[in-house]
C-alpha cells in the first residue's frame, strides 16, 4: 500500500483554511493508503512561542486530528519531536540542500521580510530541510498539502533526485496532492491574504462557537457586483465564500453558482456561515471529549512507536548509502 504523510504546526489555533485545505480529507485517505500524521512540534518552534502555548497546541492539534476522524490504530499518528529519526535525518539531509534554494523559499523570504528588525533563528531557514527528513523519511508517496506549502514538497523533490542520483535508488519520490477549491482558503476581511494562524482577522478558527463564525461570515468583506459567480480577480471575497461552501459540501464551483445564481450576498453569507457550522459544531464536541480524556498520553505512545519502526530501517539505509557506520 502506497505511503502517504502529512504534518501540522502546532503554533496557533488552527483556522478553517488548515481543515479544508488539508485536515477534512485526511479521513477518506485512511482507506486507501497507510497514512502518517504528524504534529510538526519542531517545526514550530523556528518562531519564538511560549513552552505552555506549545504544549496546549499540541494536544489541541493532536485532539482534532482525531476528532476530525483519524483513527489512531489504523493511521500512524505522532508527535515529530518524539520520533528522534526526524532529527537524525535532518542532520544527515542539511548537507544535500543548497543555502541558494533554501534562500528562495517564499516563506523563508516573507517571514523574514515581516521581522527584518528582529533576531531570526536559523531554523526558519533550514526549515524545509527538516520538512524533506519528514517526508522521505517513511518513504511516502503521497503528501497532501495546501497551496502555501507545495513549494517545500518541490524542493524534497528535488532532493530526492539529486541525493538518488549520487547514491542509487534510495529515496521514494513524493507527490503533493492538493485539492482544487480549498488550495488557498483566503482572509475573509481580506481575501488577497491566506488564511493563517499567525493572522487572525478575517480567520475563523475550528474552535470558534456558532455565533462567532456566524457574524465573521456575515461580515466577510464582498464587492459591488452583486452576482454569486467565481470570479477571483473581480470578485475575491465572494470566490472565497464559493471556494468554502464548495469544500464544505463536496460540489463543484459551477453547482455553488447554480444553487446561489437569484440570490443576495446576505442569503449566501447566512448559508456558508450555516454550512461551517454544520460541520464544526460535531467535530467541536468530539474534540472536547478527547481533549479531556487521558488516553492521549497512550495515542502518542502508540503512534511514535509505530513510526519509528518504520522510520529506522530507511534511515538506516540513508545513512549506509552515504558511508556511516550503522550498528544493527
Ligand atoms: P501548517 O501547520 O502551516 O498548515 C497545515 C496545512 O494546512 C494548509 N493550509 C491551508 N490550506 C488552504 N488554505 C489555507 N489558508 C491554508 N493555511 C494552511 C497548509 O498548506 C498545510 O498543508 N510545513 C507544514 C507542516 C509540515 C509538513 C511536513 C507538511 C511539516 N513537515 C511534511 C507536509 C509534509 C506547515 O507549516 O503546515
Amino acid at each position: 500500500m502506497d505511503i502517504l504523510l502529512t504534518g501540522i504546526k502546532p503554533t496557533g489555533k488552527l483556522t478553517l483554511g488548515n481543515y479544508l485545505g488539508v485536515m477534512k480529507r485526511l479521513k477518506t485517505y485512511q482507506e486507501q493508503y497507510d497514512c502518517y500524521f504528524f504534529i510538526a512540534d519542531l517545526h514550530a518552534l523556528t518562531l519564538p512561542i511560549e513552552p505552555e502555548v506549545l504544549k496546549n497546541n499540541t494536544l489541541d492539534v493532536l485532539s482534532l486530528f482525531i476528532a476530525s476522524g483519524i483513527n489512531p490504530k489504523k493511521s500512524t499518528l505522532f508527535l515529530q519531536s518524539q520520533v528522534s529519526e526526524h532529527a537524525e535525518l535532518n542532520t544527515i539531509l542539511m548537507n544535500y540542500l543548497y543555502m541558494g534554494e533554501l534562500s528562495r523559499m517564499t516563506q523563508f523570504k516573507s517571514i523574514t521580510e515581516k521581522m527584518k528588525n528582529e533576531a531570526i533563528g536559523l531554523g526558519i531557514f533550514t526549515y524545509p530541510v527538516l520538512m524533506s527528513a519528514d517526508i522521505v523519511l517513511y518513504n511516502a508517496s503521497f503528501v497532501p498539502v495546501g497551496e502555501d506549502q507545495t513549494q517545500h514538497v518541490e524542493l524534497a523533490r528535488d532532493l530526492v533526485h539529486r541525493f538518488n542520483k549520487k547514491y542509487g535508488d534510495i529515496l521514494t519520490l513524493p507527490r503533493t496532492l492538493v485539492n482544487t477549491s480549498s488550495k488557498r482558503i483566503m482572509s475573509l476581511s481580506d481575501p488577497s491574504k491566506k488564511m493563517s494562524k499567525s493572522d487572525p482577522k478575517g480567520d475563523i478558527f475550528l474552535l470558534d462557537d456558532e455565533k462567532t463564525i456566524t457574524k465573521k461570515v456575515m461580515s466577510a468583506v464582498t464587492d459591488m457586483v452583486g452576482k454569486i459567480q467565481y470570479d477571483p480577480t473581480n470578485q475575491p471575497g465572494i470566490s472565497n465564500l464559493i471556494n468554502i461552501y464548495a469544500s464544505l459540501k463536496s460540489i463543484s464551483i459551477e453547482e455553488v453558482e447554480n444553487m446561489f445564481k437569484d440570490a443576495n450576498y446576505g442569503t449566501f453569507k447566512k448559508e456558508v456561515a450555516k454550512a461551517i457550522n454544520d460541520e464544526l459544531t460535531p467535530l467541536k464536541e468530539k474534540y472536547a471529549k478527547i481533549r479531556n480524556s487521558d488516553e492521549l498520553n497512550s495515542i502518542l505512545a502508540l503512534g511514535a512507536k509505530k513510526a519509528s519502526e518504520r522510520a529506522r530501517p530507511i534511515l538506516n539505509k540513508v545513512k549506509k548509502a552515504v558511508g556511516l557506520i550503522v550498528n544493527e
